[in-house]
């Protein structure tokens, strides 16, 4: 009944609905929301103000476009970029950004203090294909990262976004549609890395009241950044070959069906995820789904647009092993009643979008 109140209402950030709804869950005995220790830090909007946002690891595919996106909504100087690489010119001068290593505590806890932040969107990883190539390095940034991230945002009250990935299902999951709540034995060390996050941000969340928020992330296409290394990287590099010379090598069979996301579905389901008030969140990791296709699927509908688009296969053990494990589809449907998720782009409106802005003069504009 809430629930339909606070849509009827809107499911944007509304302060007084959400001070509100907190106030009748405090006297609702029977709420299934609230934290083990019976607190949710409240690091939104108590005062008013707009939350100042740390981004880490905000140099790769999806970090430029969360900002941008944010700084809209809150402000330009409210959202903060932080990379371990120099960020190029247009990043740079586009709004506040800094230097941070997620494995320096120290001043990962400075950067936190000085610039008085209040939420924290957790973007630094290895990912998958890169992961198994180098597993000491994953461990170190996926793990121990991320443990210093919950520690900081529990000692200072951050509302913390941590995204995980269909790579968090493995070979024994349920793979058409993979729902929120199945077995999850990943083969990958990005996949073990990301069931760890869930859990801990869920048991932080339950042992310390901090307000860890999830979603799993299908594969993300953009257009004006550069995928890092993920197993579903092909669907992006495809578009870029397909402009340039007609011609594309796929590192994944034909057949392989995997869930994919358009950017701009991905940023903005985290900005409605970071807003929605906690206690409409009956969980806190939830599966996101747009779409599902695969490579031979995809090289049609860019066919009906480029039809001298020649596409060939030389299928990397690696990834394919990988892709073999991961869902084919995800299951949202808890996302979508809770806190109102809907995707915009289905493929065409992927291929058509995606066409557009990479034309032969407009090509990835790389954040390295
Ligand atoms: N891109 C996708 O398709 C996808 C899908 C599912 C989930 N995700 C998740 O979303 C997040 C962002 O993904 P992305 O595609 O932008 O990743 P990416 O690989 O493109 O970027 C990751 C960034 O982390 C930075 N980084 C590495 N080590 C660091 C350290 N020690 N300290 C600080 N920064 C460090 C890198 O420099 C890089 O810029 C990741 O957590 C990823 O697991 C991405």
């Amino acid at each position: 009944m809430l629930r339909g109140a606070l849509k009827t209402v809107g499911s944007r950030s509304q302060c007084g609905v959400e001070q509100l709804i907190s106030a009748l869950r405090g006297v609702s005995s029977s709420s299934q929301q609230l934290s083990g220790s019976g607190r949710t830090h409240a690091s939104s909007c108590t005062d008013g103000d707009p939350p100042k946002i740390l981004i880490t690891g905000g140099l790769g595919q999806l970090g430029v476009g969360l900002a941008s996106l944010l700084r809209r909504r809150f402000g330009k100087n409210n959202v903060i970029l932080s990379d371990i690489r120099k960020p190029p010119n247009h990043i740079y001068h586009s709004g506040p950004f800094i230097f941070s290593d997620i494995l320096d505590s120290k001043n990962l806890r400075e950067l936190i203090v000085n610039n008085n932040i209040s939420w924290l969107v957790h973007y630094s990883a290895v990912l998958s294909a890169v992961g198994e190539n180098n597993v000491a390095l994953a461990k170190e940034v996926n793990i121990t990262g991320l443990h210093n991230i919950l520690d900081i945002a529990t000692e200072h009250g951050l509302r913390v976004f941590v995204p995980s990935t269909i790579g968090a299902f493995g070979p024994s999951s349920p793979r058409d549609p993979t729902p929120d709540l199945c077995v999850q034995r990943p083969r990958t060390i990005y996949g073990v890395s990301k069931v760890h996050a869930e859990l801990m941000g869920e048991y932080y969340h339950y042992r310390y009241g901090l307000d860890f928020r999830c979603l799993r992330y299908p594969g993300i296409i953009s257009a004006d950044s550069q995928p890092g290394g993920g197993t579903t990287d092909y669907a992006v590099q495809i578009f870029h070959a397909a402009v340039k010379s007609g011609h594309f090598e796929c590192n994944l069979r034909s057949d392989t069906q995997l869930p994919m996301m358009y950017i701009d579905d991905c940023v903005r389901a985290t900005l409605e995820f970071l807003e929605a008030p906690a206690d409409t969140l009956v969980s806190r990791t939830y599966n996101i789904n747009a779409m599902s296709f695969t490579p031979q699927d995809l090289t049609q509908e860019i066919q009906k647009v480029l039809p001298d688009l020649r596409v060939t296969y030389n299928v990397d053990p690696v990834r394919q092993a990988i892709a073999d494990g991961w869902p084919m589809a995800l299951e949202d449907s808890a996302a979508r009643r809770d806190w109102g998720w809907k995707h915009e782009y289905d493929l065409p409106e992927l291929v058509q979008t995606m066409l557009t802005h990479i034309t032969p003069g407009n090509q990835v504009a790389q954040a390295n």
